[in-house]
């Protein structure tokens, strides 16, 4: 699949293991997909633009690098909130815009429900953070909200991915990268992913 990064880093296979498991109690859960949206993100910034700079060591004058972009950070609300604190902190004058969609139980649609993005886009690449690509609705109408707002960058910083939200995405964001820990086997009828890790938003906030 193209533009489709899964991590092969064992890091991230041990913790997504972690994560999988019914017997992560949240507050380890919590902990875990802070860790991952870290490392996941690490590999998503790979190509962010920086500008040379020079930096005063203890010893002497050598080059450096700024990061030139500015980032949003886009959590899909509600399980993508436990990925915004691990990112913010690795980049911290990220700016965080919440986009509230919820999924329709019966048609699976996202609808959405909370928008306060400014008239004019403020920054230049918006991460898209959410922990499972499952059916692809809610990433496809956030991409398609900050699209209409103006973003010029976007990518899908995500957990587990379904080859049918995978598949969604493609259709309707093909320049949108995807970026994941693991590509699962499919949704079941309820559009859950299956092995997948449950529902990541209960596991996270305790309320499964
Ligand atoms: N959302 C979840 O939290 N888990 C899934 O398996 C699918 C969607």
């Amino acid at each position: 699949m193209s533009n489709v990064h899964v991590s092969n880093h064992p890091l991230v296979a041990h913790k997504l293991s972690l994560l999988r498991s019914v017997d992560t109690e949240p507050k380890k859960f919590r902990e875990v997909v802070r860790e991952l949206a870290i490392l996941l993100t690490y590999e998503a910034t790979q190509d962010l633009a920086t500008r040379q700079i020079e930096v005063q060591t203890p010893l002497a004058k050598t080059s450096g690098a700024h990061l030139e972009q500015k980032i949003g950070l886009v959590p899909i609300l509600r399980a993508g909130l436990g990925m915004v604190e691990g990112v913010w902190e690795l980049m911290p004058s990220s700016e965080v815009w919440h986009i509230g969609l919820y999924r329709d139980e019966r048609t699976l649609r996202p609808v959405e429900y909370y928008n306060k993005l400014p008239l004019e886009p403020t920054v230049s690449v918006c991460l898209i953070l959410d922990p499972m690509l499952a059916t692809g609705g809610s990433a496809v109408a956030t991409m398609d909200v900050l699209k209409r707002w103006g973003a010029k960058k976007i990518k899908f910083v995500g957990l587990i991915g379904a080859p049918e939200g995978i598949a969604e995405v493609q259709k309707h964001h093909p320049d949108v990268p995807i970026y994941l820990a693991a590509i699962d086997e499919r949704l079941n009828e309820n559009g859950y992913i299956v092995p997948g890790l449950g529902d990541a938003g209960d596991r996270q906030f305790g309320t499964a």
